[in-house]
C-alpha cells in the first residue's frame, strides 16, 4: 500500500481524464491521496475532490507565490476549512525565492500566520521551500520551539545536513520523482542520510514524474518507481519503503493532537 502525500489533481493537466484517472488510482495500491491546496481557489477544489472520493484528503493553504491574495478575511475562511473532517493538513505554505512572485516580507508574514493557524487547529503542515533554505529553517525552528513540530518539508531540495536538522526537530522529508533523476544526487544523499521513519512518498503531480516517465505528466501510479529507488539507496525492499512511509504518513496526518 502506498500513501501519496502530495498531489494536485485539481490542476488543468488532469482536466481531460481526472475522473477516470482517480477511479483507476482508487482501485490501485494507493490507499490515500492528499490533494494539496496552493491558493484559495485550489484549496476549494481540493476539498471538493476530497468530498467526492473516499481515499482523497485535502490540505488547506496558500503557496508563497500566491500570498499576495491573502487578507484577514481569507485567512478566517482558511481556518474554517481546517475544521472539516477531510482537511488533514495546512499546506502548501512556505517561502519561494526562486520565483520571487510576491515580496519576501509578504511571504514571511503569511507563512507565519498559516503556521500559527495550523498550530491552533491541531493540523500538521506541508512546507514548500525553494531557494529559501535559511529563512525557512529559521522560521521552522522558531515554530518548533513554540509548538510540537508536526509537518513535512515537501519536495526536499536542500542538503542532507539541512534535512538532518529538520529530522532532529521532528519534521519529515517529502521525497518524489527527483530521487530517480540522474542529476538527483543531492536528494539521493539526503535519502541515505535520514532514517526511513522520516520519509514520506509524494509526487507533486502533475510535475516531477520519475524516470522512466521524466518530463511527462506525473501521477500517483508512478510512486512505485520512487519507492524502488529509495529501497535501492537504503538496501531494503520496495515493500519495506512503502510500508514505512505509509505508517509515517498515517501518523502525521491522522493522529490529531489533544
Ligand atoms: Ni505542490
Amino acid at each position: 500500500m502506498i500513501f501519496e502525500s502530495h498531489a494536485h489533481y485539481d490542476d488543468e493537466a488532469f482536466d481531460e481524464d481526472r475522473e477516470s484517472l482517480l477511479e483507476q488510482i482508487g482501485r490501485s495500491g494507493i490507499s490515500h491521496v492528499i490533494n494539496v491546496g496552493a491558493s484559495i481557489q485550489t484549496t476549494e477544489r481540493s476539498i471538493a475532490l476530497a468530498e467526492r472520493y473516499p481515499f482523497v484528503y485535502a490540505a488547506a493553504g496558500v503557496h508563497p507565490d500566491e500570498t499576495r491574495e491573502l487578507n484577514e478575511e481569507k485567512l478566517r475562511w482558511l481556518r474554517q476549512q481546517c475544521g472539516r473532517e477531510k482537511v488533514v493538513a495546512v499546506g502548501e505554505i512556505g517561502l519561494d525565492y526562486y520565483w520571487d512572485a510576491t515580496p519576501r516580507d509578504v511571504q514571511k508574514k503569511w507563512f507565519w500566520a498559516q503556521l500559527e493557524m495550523a498550530a491552533e487547529t491541531g493540523l500538521p503542515v506541508i512546507i514548500h521551500s525553494r531557494e529559501a533554505a535559511q529563512d525557512t529553517l529559521d522560521m521552522m525552528r522558531k515554530f518548533a520551539q513554540l509548538h510540537e513540530a508536526r509537518g513535512v518539508i515537501h519536495c526536499f531540495s536542500y542538503s542532507k545536513e539541512i534535512a538532518q536538522e529538520y529530522v532532529r526537530m521532528g519534521y519529515l522529508i517529502g521525497v518524489g520523482g527527483v530521487v530517480t533523476f540522474k542529476n538527483g544526487r543531492k536528494l539521493k544523499e539526503t535519502v541515505e542520510a535520514v532514517p526511513l521513519e522520516s520519509i514520506l512518498l509524494e509526487t507533486d503531480c502533475p510535475y516531477l514524474a520519475p524516470v522512466p516517465y521524466r518530463g511527462k505528466r506525473n501521477c500517483s501510479l508512478y510512486l512505485p518507481y520512487v519507492a524502488e529507488e529509495i529501497a535501492r539507496i537504503k538496501g531494503c525492499t520496495p515493500q519495506e519503503v512503502e510500508e514505512a512511509t505509509w505508517r509515517n504518513a498515517v501518523r502525521l496526518f491522522f493522529e490529531r493532537r489533544g
